[in-house]
This record gives structure tokens, sequence and C-alpha cells, in this order.
């Protein structure tokens, strides 16, 4: 039984790779995301809108800690910002829990970023040059709860599968 729990930046793969571990080892896949979603019927963007980002935030620390009190085997990518709101990063010591770090440098998030932006209310309205400033000052907040996860993984210049192989 595997708790293994994905985090990073937005745009950093994190549910990429864990689709792609869950198909190599066979251990489900979940999105945090796609889970509010389905509790909320409505995109992150919409919620982000119609509710506001403090509602977000409260309803994705309650899904997410509820997911890990009530699952035992599963791979989880977290939203971008889940282990930095609410002592989230705390669960991320816990026992038989593998948290996983994927650091990617401000240059890679910002060319994969600028061709993503439309599902992530965060940066939807930033041009390029004010999204290069935002994630710059943003990735320096989070680095700390970032650096909580048990494991660091390097990702930038390396495929899909070469970053699964060295979680694996
Ligand atoms: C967020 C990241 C998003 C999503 C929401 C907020 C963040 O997830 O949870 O838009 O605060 O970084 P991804 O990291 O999957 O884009």
């Amino acid at each position: 039984m595997k708790k293994i729990v994905l985090i990073g930046y937005m745009g950093s793969g994190k549910s990429k790779i864990g689709e792609n571990i869950s198909k190599n080892i066979g251990i489900p896949f979940y999105d945090l995301d796609e889970i509010i979603e389905n509790v909320e019927q409505d995109t992150i963007k919409n919620i982000f809108q119609a509710k506001g980002e403090v509602f977000f935030r409260k309803k994705e620390s309650v899904v997410f800690r509820e997911f890990l009190n009530n699952n035992d085997n599963f791979i989880l990518a977290l939203g971008g910002g889940t282990s930095c709101y609410a002592n989230n990063h705390e669960l991320l010591n816990q026992d038989g829990v593998v948290s996983i770090y994927l650091k990617a440098s401000i240059a890679t998030l910002v060319e994969r970023l600028s061709k993503e932006k439309s599902k992530r209310p965060l940066i939807a309205h930033l041009n390029d040059a004010e999204l290069e400033d935002y994630i710059r000052k943003h990735l320096f907040d989070r680095g700390y709860y970032y650096l909580q996860a048990k494991h660091t993984v390097a990702v930038d210049n390396k495929s899909v599968k070469e970053i699964s192989a060295e979680i694996e």
C-alpha cells in the first residue's frame, strides 16, 4: 500500500507524471483538482470566479485531508497551492506518505505556462512578461512549503519517461 503525493508549481508536470507512473506500477492515479471539480460540479476556473480563492482554498484543504485519510493505495497530484495553505504541508511528512516535489526552474515554468494559462485563474490574465515576474515571486514564497516534501526530483530538460523512472 502506498500513498504517493506529487507536489510542485503549476506546470511542473504533476498530472502527466502521475498518470505515467500509475500505468507503470499499477497504482491508481488521482488529480486533486479533478476531485474538487467533481465535488463542486464546476471547473476550478468557475469556482475561483464565482466563489473566490478563499472558498477554493478551504475546499481544497478539506478534500485533500479527506482523501488522504480515506484511501490507502494511490498516486495523487496536488494543485500547485495545496501544500502552501492550511498547514497542509505538515501532512506530507506523515508515516506512509511518500511526498515528492517536482522541481522546475522559472524558465521551464514560464515556457510551459505561457501556453497553458487559460484554465489557471491565478495566471490567466497575465501577459508573458508579467508571467515571469509573477512566477519568480510566487515560487520564492512557495519554495518553503514545496521543500517539506520527503523527496525532490528536478524535472528540467527531462522526459516524462525519465522523471517517472527516477521516481519509481
Ligand atoms: C493552483 C494550481 C492549480 C489549481 C488552481 C490553483 C495554484 O493546479 O489548483 O488553479 O495555486 O498554484 P495545477 O498546479 O494542477 O495547475
